[in-house]
């Protein structure tokens, strides 16, 4: 035999190996699956969360119950830059990912071996941060031999309601208002989420950020403008007589992303009349006093959308979720709206309203149960996905 063939016929052979070696796994996984979707007994699943600038892992059982949910936040790196930076938010998330899973399993008092299911993020989110947890979550779902469950961001942080109200269970309207997000949903079972109605451009959490940044406040922008806002008035009407109010479900910021752009260049000519003007700082009341009719407006935008799924739908119950529903503005104006029109307002703790691995391993809880979400090794992450 020539070395040609000798070498032909040893890669043959470990083509066939590693072929047996997935088909085994996929086989093993695929029954695993089907054990956990029947079972009646407790289901423990370690999740993982890459998307944006959280590596979060936690571990979750029967999809309400956190015994360890572990972020590890890249906020003080990416301040520098005054917004994620992808790249180095890919990098840190690899420097990150094994000791966020260590910390996880040491802080819920287990092993591996207690892990019955993997769940990730793998879209939508910055692409080569979500790589790095799919990569995490198919190893370990190899090694291991349990399912590896895909989980869709965006469904994901309806589940955080699910960990913080212990009773609740669909339908109900759901509002997921992120930096990368803004959708109203109709969740008419665990895993039927109907869009209504989403942003034809900039989503809120972005808004917020690009106007604090405008303003030379610090990333991330929501919370900031949300505490200059409680110091000032909101006396200034953006869109003067072009209302911003809209009649459909569908949504937009960038017009009064353009409009607060256009309000602060005008105020700091008026204070410097030279072509250095937008390097003048503004009087911080007047700053305060923007954050707080940004504010309004955006949540306005928001609230004038919601009021209208609600009539259209009927609906009677409302879940909100996603980074900005930490905001307590939109809250307290979302609780008056529901208290007039007789419905409850139900949203998760702070922690749980931003990216977490909790809502990941939650999601997957249910979408086990439905027989839904089985990935294999051939996962990869995307950057959008049709919600
Ligand atoms: O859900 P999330 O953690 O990440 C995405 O999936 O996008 O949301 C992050 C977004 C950021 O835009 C951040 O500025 C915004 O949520 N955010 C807030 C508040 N806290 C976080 N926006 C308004 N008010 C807040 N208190
Ligand atoms: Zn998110």
């Amino acid at each position: 035999m020539s070395i040609k063939e000798v070498k032909i016929k040893y890669f043959l052979n470990s083509y066939s190996l590693f072929n047996m070696l997935i088909m085994n796994y996929t086989q093993s996984t695929t029954e695993k699956f089907t054990q956990l979707k029947n079972t009646n007994a407790d289901i423990t699943i370690l999740g993982i969360e890459s998307s944006c600038d959280e590596t979060s892992v936690a571990i979750v059982k029967n999809g309400r119950e956190v015994l360890s949910n572990i972020i590890s936040s890249q906020i003080e790196i990416h301040r520098r830059f005054g917004g994620v930076v992808p790249e180095i938010a890919s990098r840190n998330h690899i420097m990150a990912i094994n000791s966020v899973i260590d910390e996880a399993l040491t802080k819920a008092n287990l092993k591996l071996t207690d892990i019955d299911a993997i769940a990730v993020t793998h879209a939508p989110g910055l692409l080569g941060a979500l790589i790095v947890g799919v990569s995490a979550a198919k190893s370990l779902s190899y090694a291991l031999g349990v399912p590896l469950i895909k989980v869709n961001h965006i469904h994901a942080h309806v589940s955080a309601n699910y960990i913080e109200h212990k009773t609740l269970n669909p339908p109900f309207l759901a509002v997921v208002a992120s930096g990368g997000h803004t959708i109203i949903a109709n969740i008419k079972s665990f895993n039927d989420f109907e869009v209504l109605g989403q942003t034809t451009d900039d989503a809120i959490g972005e808004a917020f950020d690009k106007v604090a940044r405008l303003l030379g406040l610090p990333y991330p922008g929501g919370p900031e403008i949300e505490k200059h806002a409680k110091l000032g008035q909101a006396n200034i009407d953006f869109f003067k007589t072009k209302k911003g109010l809209k009649k459909d479900l569908n949504l937009s910021y960038s017009g009064l992303k353009t409009a607060v752009i256009n309000y602060v260049n005008t105020s700091k000519q008026a204070l410097k009349n030279d072509d250095n003007f937008a390097f003048c700082t503004l009087h911080p009341e007047l700053t305060n006093d923007i954050c707080a009719s940004f504010q309004k407006t955006s949540v306005d935008i928001l609230t004038n959308a919601i009021k209208l799924a609600i009539e259209k739908n009927n609906s009677k119950a409302i879940v909100l979720a996603g980074g900005v529903a930490a905001n307590s503005y939109l809250k307290k104006n979302l609780q008056s709206l529901c208290k007039e029109s007789d419905l409850s307002l139900k949203y998760p703790s702070s922690l749980l309203c931003t990216d977490n691995g909790a809502m990941i391993a939650s999601n997957a809880y249910f979408l086990i149960k439905d027989g839904l979400g089985l990935a294999d090794l051939t996962l990869n992450a995307g950057a959008t996905l049709k919600t």
